[in-house]
């Protein structure tokens, strides 16, 4: 059976991740959560842009230091933001500005082709890295055309070569992103080090959701299909608002246990 360990971690069952943006979000996921991941998706899912491609190293440092102080228990991975690791001397230098800073455990890159040297030097600097591979957001200016990988066999074989590439090279696992249940399973079974999927079916050694899709707090009414709610945050939060719009309305609130006197 394939051993799943990260860094000095082994686990014995699937892994979980979740994203946090914020420190009560991530005082919550501590210790409950295997990896918590400060996810460039902060980009569409806090700052209403269109994409990830305008997340800047100040929003990943700002968000990566608030919630890295907070967790204990579980392992901190932390988003290189679009355009910052474009080469070797970038790429480190801007690695750097985020591990001194934000102290995360690895660092997750989107990896093509092209960014297998900027992976082995990270590496080569002693960086823990995780490989994002097929569907990589940032190269996406409109999220509407992404499709999902693997379909062909084209597609299948390139993926397992840069899945197995980004082993070679020393990454601590790789993330798969928005491919089919085979080419998954292909992967997975064909690479020592975990794969996590999302939108990658079981066929993953972990798996990760953005949290707010998973407390169906996100803005976009369009859910796609990889996405599970495991509670309607929305509803639950709007019953609360009513409830004390309308106390404040009819002055119930504060009554006098909420009053100085
Ligand atoms: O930025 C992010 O949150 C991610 C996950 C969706 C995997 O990369």
């Amino acid at each position: 059976m394939k051993k799943i360990k990260i860094l000095n971690k082994n686990f014995y069952q699937p892994i979980s991740c979740l994203t946090a943006y914020s420190p009560s979000i991530a005082n919550i996921l501590d210790g409950k959560i295997d990896l918590i991941l400060v996810g460039d998706s902060l980009g569409s899912t806090l700052y209403g842009m269109k994409n990830t491609q305008g997340v800047t190293m100040d929003m990943m440092k700002n968000h990566g230091a608030v919630v890295n102080k907070v967790i204990k228990k579980s392992i901190k991975v932390l988003d290189m933001p679009y355009k910052t690791y474009e080469n070797k001397r970038d790429a480190f230098k801007n690695a750097k500005i985020l591990l001194d800073y934000c102290k995360p455990d690895l660092l997750k890159l989107e990896i093509n082709k092209k960014k297998l040297v900027v992976l082995d030097h990270l590496v080569s600097k002693k960086i823990n890295i995780i490989s994002h591979i097929g569907v990589t957001p940032q190269s996406y200016k409109n999220f509407n055309k992404i499709k999902i990988l693997g379909r062909s066999d084209i597609e299948k074989n390139n993926l397992l070569k840069l899945a197995k590439e980004s082993e070679r090279l020393g990454a601590k696992a790789v993330l798969l992103e928005c491919v089919t249940a085979d080419t998954a399973k292909l992967i997975t079974d064909n690479i020592s080090i975990p794969t996590i999927g999302i939108g990658a079916s079981k066929y993953c050694d972990g798996q990760v959701l953005v949290f707010d899709d998973l407390i169906n707090l996100s803005t976009h009414n369009k859910k796609t299909k990889f996405v599970k709610s495991y509670l309607n945050f929305n509803k639950i939060v709007s019953n609360a608002i009513k409830k004390y719009n309308r106390e404040v309305k009819l002055r119930k609130f504060p009554s006098l246990k909420f009053t100085f006197n």
